[in-house]
Order: C-alpha cells, then sequence, then structure tokens
C-alpha cells in the first residue's frame, strides 16, 4: 500500500517477505516523512497509529496520554477500547508505573490484564517519554499468541524515539 500526504507519495507499506529489522528501519523512514510534514499532535498520533497498525496487520495500535493521573486513550486503529487506565493497572499502567517496555506473549497469563478485546492474545507496551517522565504509552496488541520478540522490543522503541522527537 502507497500512502500520500496532500498529494505527494511518502511510504509504503513495509514488504512482509522482508526481514522484521528491515521492515522496522522502512518503517521508521515512513514515520519520520509523516512527522516533519505536519505539527498538529493529535494528526500526527492519529497517522502514527495508521501507519504501525496496517504495517503489521496488528489487532490494536494506539496511544495512551498521562492526563490528570490517569492514562487515557488517544488516537488509536482498531475496535473501540477502554478510555482509561490507573497507574500500575493492566499492562499499559504497569509500563508506565515501571518507565518500562512490556511485552507479554499471553495476555490471559498477565495478572491483572484488561482485556479491551476477546481477540487480542499478545501484547507489547512501550512508554514515552518527555524530560525523561513517562507521558505516555503505545500500546500494541496482536490477536496471536506470542506474536512480538525482541526485534519488535527494540523496532518499536526506535518508532517511538521519533515520536519523541516531535514532543514540544
Ligand atoms: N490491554 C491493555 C488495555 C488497553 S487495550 O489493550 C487497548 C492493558 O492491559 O493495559
Amino acid at each position: 500500500m502507497t500512502y500520500y500526504l496532500c498529494c505527494m507519495e511518502i511510504s509504503s507499506i513495509p514488504n512482509p517477505t522482508l526481514p522484521k529489522k528491515e521492515r522496522y528501519l522502512q518503517l521508521s523512514q515512513s514515520l519520520q516523512g509523516l512527522l516533519e510534514n505536519e505539527t498538529d499532535f493529535v494528526s500526527n498520533m492519529a497517522n502514527a497509529a495508521a501507519l504501525i497498525f496496517h504495517a503489521f496487520e496488528f489487532h490494536w495500535v494506539g496511544f495512551y496520554w498521562v492526563k490528570e493521573h490517569q492514562l487515557v486513550l488517544g488516537p488509536f486503529q482498531g475496535p473501540v477500547a477502554c478510555t482509561r487506565i490507573q497507574k500500575g493497572k493492566g499492562v499499559c499502567g504497569t509500563a508506565w508505573e515501571n518507565a518500562k517496555s512490556i511485552m507479554v506473549p499471553d495476555v490471559s497469563q498477565f495478572p491483572g490484564h484488561i482485556a479491551c478485546s476477546a481477540l487480542s492474545q499478545s501484547e507489547l507496551v512501550i512508554p514515552i517519554f518527555k524530560n525523561n517522565e513517562v507521558i505516555g504509552v503505545m500500546d500494541i496488541d496482536s490477536a496471536y499468541l506470542n506474536d512480538f520478540d525482541e526485534e519488535d522490543v527494540v523496532g518499536m522503541e526506535k518508532l517511538v524515539q521519533i515520536i519523541e522527537t516531535t514532543l514540544i
């Protein structure tokens, strides 16, 4: 699939037959291209969620932002999701509390997992930092068990670093 921004071709979905590392490299370039052309935060996060969602055909990709001591749902792609998550609760609230990425191979084995969709089977949550504080998380859900590995953690953390550079 090819994306156009104001009639200008900016990116393609990485070829699924490429090694994962290569796909993340292409995705990083696409994300950089998307974000550098726009300053509006919500527009950029909506496009980032869409780009990553379609690149790997995940079940759900989106953002939660810290607002008044809770995580509040931001732009996403996928089924409707819970809107507020407390610190330390679920995978997202735990990634926020620990300020660390969490990869969950089987969500049914994660104590306190918040099931927004019965189809979600594995999950990866990456914290988003500003001035050394977690200001949100990127949450990726897969409909397949054990769908994430260390390459995904590294690749998604790089994508989040690109997003962090756009935060003012
Ligand atoms: N499963 C997450 C909640 C968010 S949804 O998956 C979109 C959690 O346990 O924090």
